[in-house]
């Protein structure tokens, strides 16, 4: 087997060392040695933006969130599933992962969604963009971290509890979506979300195609 090659690192404040690596065509985003995100497979990560975005499918205009921007997978999706009057914005907490997915390793792995004129990009903490942003979004969708346990950063941990659901809940417009993804399925996270006023449903793709573990992704609807 081929070795992992480190193609680049950034030392992050707070966070510790982050590297991209690829070995043959596969590449792999590690943040203090642990992977966060492999190209290898990346089906559940789509799965997220067609479930969370299915209400917009129909309609010509909305918003949607995406926190964080990993490989790009969950935006391609979802610019592939909405119309040309939608608006994505995309929330990333690393500005080495922005770089990487502008330049010639990432962009072709999702087809460069960067590109896309829908699409802009800011370099923030998603909660912090949720915060700043009440009401605006139609469909937030949520792959941060390997789930409900902070890896990226220990403040993500608060994501995931009651006042981040909350948090969620009021950028959301009336009757819109939060989306997130998980490793695994969470009867307690499932139980906060209905707790901040979400009716759930929780969908369990394979990892990729029919193939690999399953993972879980809570398709949270805000009450009208
Ligand atoms: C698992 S990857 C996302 C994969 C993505 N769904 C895809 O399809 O490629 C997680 C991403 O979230 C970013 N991230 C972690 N914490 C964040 C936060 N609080 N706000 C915004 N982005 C964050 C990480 O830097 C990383 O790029």
């Amino acid at each position: 087997m081929k070795p992992w090659e480190t193609l680049d690192t950034a030392q992050v404040p707070d966070v510790g060392d982050v590297t991209l690596a690829r070995r043959g065509e596969e590449y792999v985003l590690r943040v203090r040695g642990q992977t966060l995100m492999s190209s290898r497979m990346h089906g559940s990560e789509e799965a997220l933006a067609e479930a969370g975005c299915a209400d917009l499918v129909s309609r010509g205009t909305g918003r949607v969130l995406v926190g964080g921007l990993g490989f790009g997978y969950t935006v391609r999706a979802v610019l592939d599933r909405v119309g040309p009057g939608v608006r994505v914005t995309v929330a990333e907490l690393l500005s080495a992962v922005v770089a990487w997915n502008k330049g010639p390793w990432l962009s072709p792995l999702a087809r460069a969604p960067l590109e896309d004129p829908r699409v802009s990009v800011v370099e923030s903490d998603v909660a912090r963009l949720m915060a700043k942003n009440p009401t605006a979004f139609d469909v937030i969708l949520l792959d941060v971290d390997n789930g409900p346990s902070a890896l990226t950063h220990p403040d993500n941990q608060g994501l995931y509890g009651l006042d981040g659901l909350n948090n969620a809940a009021r950028a959301l417009r009336s009757g819109g979506t939060l989306g997130v993804w998980s490793a695994g399925p969470s009867p307690i996270f499932q139980g906060r979300l209905e707790k901040a006023g979400f009716t759930v449903k929780v969908l369990q793709p394979h990892a990729h195609g029919n193939k690999g573990p399953r993972h879980a992704l809570f398709i949270a609807k805000r009450q009208r």
